[in-house]
C-alpha cells in the first residue's frame, strides 16, 4: 500500500535530533530565567484580525503567508505565523502589565507561514521568542541582545554575525517614506512587479525585496538613519554605545527594515554565511506602539524570536550524540529469566536508572551485540543456570571483565555503580 508522508514544509524532528532540541531549549531557559524572564505558553491559533492589525496588512506574512481559515463560517481565524502578536494579545487581555512595569515573556513552540519551501525554510517551523514590556531605554535593547549573544555563545554558536539597526518612531519614519516614494518613483519600470506594488502600499518593504535589479535600484537609495529624529539618534547612539560596554561586537546595517510593520526604533538580526539563502538565525526589535495598536495601553516593547530549525542545524553536534546511552542491559535467556530479569529492570529504572531489557528471546550473542549496539555500559547475564544459583553474572562492556552478584545484592550494586558513572 501506499505510504502517506508527511505534509510539505512540514518537517519531523526524530529522536536523535530531538535531543538537540532539548538542550537548545535547556540552555535558553536556564539563561532566560537568569536575566528575569518568564514562560508564557499560548495558542497556535488566534483571530486572524490579531496578525492583520499587529503584524500589518501590507506584509508578505499577511498578504500571502498566513494558513486562514473561516470557522464553521464564523469567524476567520489563523495558525499563528510568529509569537509577538499572541504574547501582546495575551499580555493586554489578562492585564500583565497591572502586575509589574517591567514583565520580561518568553514562549517556544511552533509557526506556520505558507512560504516556498527550501532549505532552511519551512510551512511549520519553530521559534524561541522573548519579549520585554514596559521599558523604552536603550539600556534594555543592549541587555536583550547580550543576553541572546550570550545564550548562542553557550550554545557554542560564535560566529554569528549581529546586524543593528534603527527604523525610527512614528515621527521620523513618515520623512523616510516620503523620499523614498520620491526616489523610487520614476523607476518603477525597473523593479520587480511585487516591489511595483509594494511602492504604493508599503515603500519599505522594497528594502527586503531579494530581487537583485531591485537591489540595484536601492544602491543609492536614501538612508533611513539619516532621516532619525533627535530622541531616536540618541536612543540608537545609546544602544550602540551600551552594546560596545557590554563588548557585544555588531555592525550598522541601514537597509534592513525586517518583515515585520510593528517595529519602531532599534531592529537587529543575527545571520550565517553556513545557511545559504536563509542566513537569518534570529530577527527581533522594538515595537513600542504594539500595545497600543492591539487596544492596551501605550507601553513599549521589545523582543526576538530564535530560528529553532536553522539554529539546530548550526550546532557541531553529531545526531544522537547527546542520546543517554543505558546502565546496564540486562540479557535474560529463558522464561522464568525473563520474568525475574523485567522486573529487576523495572525495579532499577523506577530508582532513575537507564537500564534495558530484551524480552525476545534471542540467543546470548544477539543480545550482547545489541547492547554493545546501544552503548550499553554493562550487562547482566540471566540464564537458567543464574535462576538456579540466584546469582548473576555482571559484564563490563569496557573491559570485558565478569563478576557474580547474587540477585538480593543486584539492585545496590548498580545504584552505587551509577553513582560513579
Ligand atoms: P522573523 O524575522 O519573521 O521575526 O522570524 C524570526 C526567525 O524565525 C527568523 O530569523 C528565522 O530564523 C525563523 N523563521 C522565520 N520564518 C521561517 C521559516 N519559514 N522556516 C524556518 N525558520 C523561519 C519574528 O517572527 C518576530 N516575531 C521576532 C520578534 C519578536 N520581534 C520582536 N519580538
Amino acid at each position: 500500500m501506499e505510504i502517506i508522508t508527511a505534509v510539505r514544509g512540514f518537517k519531523d524532528i526524530l529522536p536523535g535530533e530531538a535531543v538537540k532540541w532539548h538542550f537548545v531549549e535547556q540552555t535558553a531557559r536556564t539563561i532566560f530565567s537568569s536575566f528575569g524572564f518568564r514562560e508564557i505558553r499560548l495558542p497556535l491559533l488566534e483571530k486572524t484580525e490579531l496578525f492583520k492589525r499587529g503584524i500589518g496588512e501590507a506584509t508578505d506574512i499577511v498578504e500571502k503567508e498566513m494558513y486562514t481559515f473561516l470557522d464553521k463560517g464564523d469567524e476567520y481565524l489563523t495558525m499563528r505565523p510568529e509569537a509577538t502578536a499572541g504574547v501582546i494579545r495575551a499580555y493586554i487581555e489578562h492585564s500583565l502589565f497591572a502586575a509589574d512595569p517591567v514583565v520580561k515573556l518568553f514562549t517556544m513552540g511552533p509557526m506556520f507561514r505558507r512560504e516556498r519551501p527550501q532549505k532552511g525554510r519551512y510551512r511549520q517551523f519553530h521559534q524561541i521568542d522573548a519579549e520585554v514590556l514596559g521599558s523604552d531605554d536603550p539600556q534594555t535593547d543592549a541587555e536583550l541582545i547580550f543576553m541572546l549573544v550570550h545564550l548562542l555563545h553557550t550554545l557554542g554558536l560564535m560566529s554569528l554575525k549581529l546586524e543593528i539597526n534603527s527604523l525610527g518612531c512614528r515621527d521620523c519614519r513618515p520623512a523616510f517614506r516620503t523620499a523614498i516614494t520620491e526616489f523610487l518613483s520614476g523607476k518603477e519600470g525597473e523593479l520587480c512587479g511585487d516591489c511595483q506594488r509594494r511602492l504604493h502600499t508599503n515603500p519599505l518593504r522594497v528594502f527586503d525585496c531579494k530581487v537583485k535589479e531591485c537591489q540595484q535600484v536601492l544602491a543609492s537609495a536614501p538612508r533611513l538613519l539619516d532621516f532619525l529624529c533627535d530622541a531616536c539618534r540618541d536612543h540608537f547612539e545609546e544602544v550602540q554605545g551600551t552594546l560596545t560596554l557590554y563588548g557585544t561586537p555588531f555592525s550598522v546595517n541601514s537597509r534592513m527594515v525586517r518583515g515585520l510593520d510593528y517595529y519602531t526604533r532599534t531592529t537587529f538580526e543575527l545571520t550565517t554565511e553556513s545557511l545559504g539563502a536563509q542566513n537569518a538565525v534570529v530577527g527581533g526589535g522594538r515595537f513600542d506602539g504594539l500595545v497600543k495598536d492591539l487596544g492596551g495601553p501605550e507601553i513599549a516593547g521589545i523582543g526576538f524570536a530564535i530560528g529553532m530549525e536553522r539554529l539546530v542545524s548550526m550546532l557541531a553536534l553529531a545526531d544522537d550524540g547527546l542520546d543517554q546511552r543505558p546502565l546496564l542491559y540486562i540479557a535474560a535467556l529463558g522464561d522464568g529469566a525473563k520474568k525475574k530479569s523485567g522486573l529487576i529492570c523495572n525495579r532499577l529504572r523506577i530508582k532513575g536508572i537507564y537500564a534495558e531489557i530484551d524480552y525476545s528471546g534471542k540467543s546470548l550473542k544477539s543480545q550482547m551485540k545489541r547492547a554493545d549496539k546501544l552503548g550499553c555500559r554493562y550487562t547482566l547475564i540471566v540464564g537458567d543456570r543464574e535462576m538456579d544459583e540466584q546469582i548473576a553474572e555482571l559484564r563490563d562492556m569496557r573491559s570485558s571483565s565478569q563478576i557474580k552478584i547474587s540477585f538480593d545484592k543486584i539492585e545496590d550494586y548498580v545504584i552505587n555503580i551509577a553513582k560513579e558513572n
